[in-house]
């Protein structure tokens, strides 16, 4: 999955000078402890989280895997058997488990900034910095559907209903930003170029 390209219309990249220590974290050496991406189902979280990680020789969690192991059910199975106010619960008792952690890269789901509470963990626990994967809403689905050849394995409940979905995305957006402390634009980007990107935007020492 690492050398899969995200494939999509030509845009160009949003990058400014800014570091991630220049926010969230103080500058200095090993400074930052937890790095944590964010964006809409699609934006690339697991795929680029999992080579960052590699790259960092940090480990990699996936946060609706966590889940997945700890509750010994799927995503689309705590959805469709408990509703999504009860995965939310274990979404959100998962990630401040999680976020106890050293050396951690962690791909939240799409959905994880919605909640308050979540957001505000994020934004409080020290030595953490948010990376926002950003693309525009049909680039998104494209991904998605392009992941979607094993409906089993990436089964997304939210993406069922259309309309409900880009409303969801216009509406996280926000949040997404807020938490943030880059955006990068993934629209014409490979997954290496978006590793690349993160990585130039780390505090030294934490390489
Ligand atoms: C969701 C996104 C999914 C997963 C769940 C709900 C959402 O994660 O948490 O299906 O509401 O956006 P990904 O963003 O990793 O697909």
């Amino acid at each position: 999955m690492s050398t899969a390209t995200l494939d999509m219309p030509t845009k160009p990249k949003t990058r400014t000078d800014q570091t991630l220590a220049g926010r969230t974290v103080p500058a200095g050496r090993a400074a930052l402890d937890r790095l944590v991406f964010t964006g809409f189902m699609g934006s690339g979280k697991t795929s680029v989280g999992s080579l960052v990680a590699d790259r960092l020789g940090w480990r990699f969690l996936d946060l609706d895997h966590e889940i997945e192991l700890r509750h010994n059910r799927t995503v689309p199975q705590i959805f469709a058997e408990d509703g999504e106010a009860h995965f939310r619960h274990l979404e959100s008792a998962t990630l401040a488990s999680l976020l106890g952690q050293r050396h951690v890269v962690l791909a939240l789901g799409g959905g994880a900034p919605e909640e308050l509470g979540n957001r505000l963990l994020l934004e409080q626990t020290p030595h953490t910095a948010v990376v926002y994967l950003a693309a525009p809403f049909a680039t998104l689905l494209d991904r998605c559907h392009q992941q979607a050849i094993d409906p089993a394995a990436t089964a997304r409940p939210n993406l069922a209903d259309l309309t409900a979905a880009e409303r969801r995305f216009h509406l996280r957006r926000t949040h997404y930003e807020r938490i943030a402390a880059h955006t990068i634009d993934t629209s014409s980007l490979t997954i290496e170029q978006i590793a690349d990107a993160v990585l130039d935007l780390l505090p030294t020492g934490a390489q």
